[in-house]
């Protein structure tokens, strides 16, 4: 019985996961893509790459520009009108973009 409750669980976190990653998508296309690239690789020389990013780094980011605990004037801009719901499908987009990195 135990068992079958975790396995549910997992089946439910999954599928709200994938949900997250197309919602975050969708907003990132609108509000993100220009600076940070649409696949999470900057376009612009003074914004970060954001692709493979942590999950919990990117929310954490945008609840501080949010909040002002973190300051800069474009983000803050940015983040102040972002719900916590869509700064977990913004995470969880960034962190689904699969990078590999090659040294120097
Ligand atoms: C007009 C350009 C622009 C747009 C649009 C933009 N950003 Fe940014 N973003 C920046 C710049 C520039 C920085 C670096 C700011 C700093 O120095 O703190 C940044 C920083 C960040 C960081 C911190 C990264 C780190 O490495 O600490 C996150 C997370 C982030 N942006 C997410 C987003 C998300 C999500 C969106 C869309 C909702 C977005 N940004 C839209 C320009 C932009």
């Amino acid at each position: 019985m135990k068992n079958i409750l975790w396995v549910c669980l997992m089946a439910a976190s999954l599928s709200c996961h994938a949900d997250d990653v197309s919602a975050g998508r969708a907003k990132a296309d609108v509000a993100c893509a220009l600076c940070h690239g649409p696949n999470g690789v900057a376009t612009l020389p003074n914004a970060p790459n954001l692709a493979g990013q942590q999950a919990f780094y990117v929310s954490e980011q945008l609840k501080n520009y949010r909040s002002g605990k973190r300051q800069n004037e474009v983000m803050g801009l940015i983040a102040k009108p972002l719900t916590d719901a869509e700064i977990t499908q913004l995470a969880a987009w960034y962190s689904a973009i699969k990078v590999s990195v090659e040294l120097p």
